[in-house]
């Protein structure tokens, strides 16, 4: 009897931790999807911005697009703005149509180059 109770306890304890390890990972859910937004965003975006320093090649857009780094200095560019701009048409650059979890990825990248500053 004694046992069970202890088992019990156990898996009662250990519940928790992972449930507190798991509000830890939600919090750093930016950082885990920057690497996949990264990819995406050298697939997608780099024919007309400079996405990463190491892109295999430069924009074929002439001019080119500003790069994301200049575009995650300016103040504006918040998660909101990104959100709104990679979800509508805008300007110059052709409704990217994205999906939600690209959207997603792409916005956690591009704010990580913020933080990297
Ligand atoms: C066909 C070329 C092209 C592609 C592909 C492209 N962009 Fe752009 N993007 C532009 C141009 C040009 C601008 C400048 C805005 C303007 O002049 O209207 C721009 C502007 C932006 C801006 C806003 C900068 C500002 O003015 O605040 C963001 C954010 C952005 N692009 C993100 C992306 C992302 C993310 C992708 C990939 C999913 C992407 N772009 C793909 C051409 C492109």
């Amino acid at each position: 009897m004694r046992l069970i109770f202890l088992l019990a306890a156990t898996l009662w304890f250990f519940g928790l931790v992972s449930l507190s390890v798991g509000e830890e990972a939600k919090s750093g859910v930016a950082d885990d999807l920057a690497p996949a937004g990264r990819a995406f965003a050298l697939q997608v975006c780099a024919a007309c911005h400079v996405v990463a320093k190491d892109q295999q090649s430069a924009p074929i857009l002439k001019p080119p697009a500003p790069s994301f780094v200049a575009i995650v200095r300016r103040p504006k560019t918040t998660e909101a703005f990104l959100r709104a701009f990679l979800g509508a048409p805008h300007g110059k650059m052709p409704n990217p149509q994205l999906a939600d979890f690209q959207i997603d990825e792409v916005v956690a990248y591009m704010l990580s180059l913020k933080q990297r500053r």
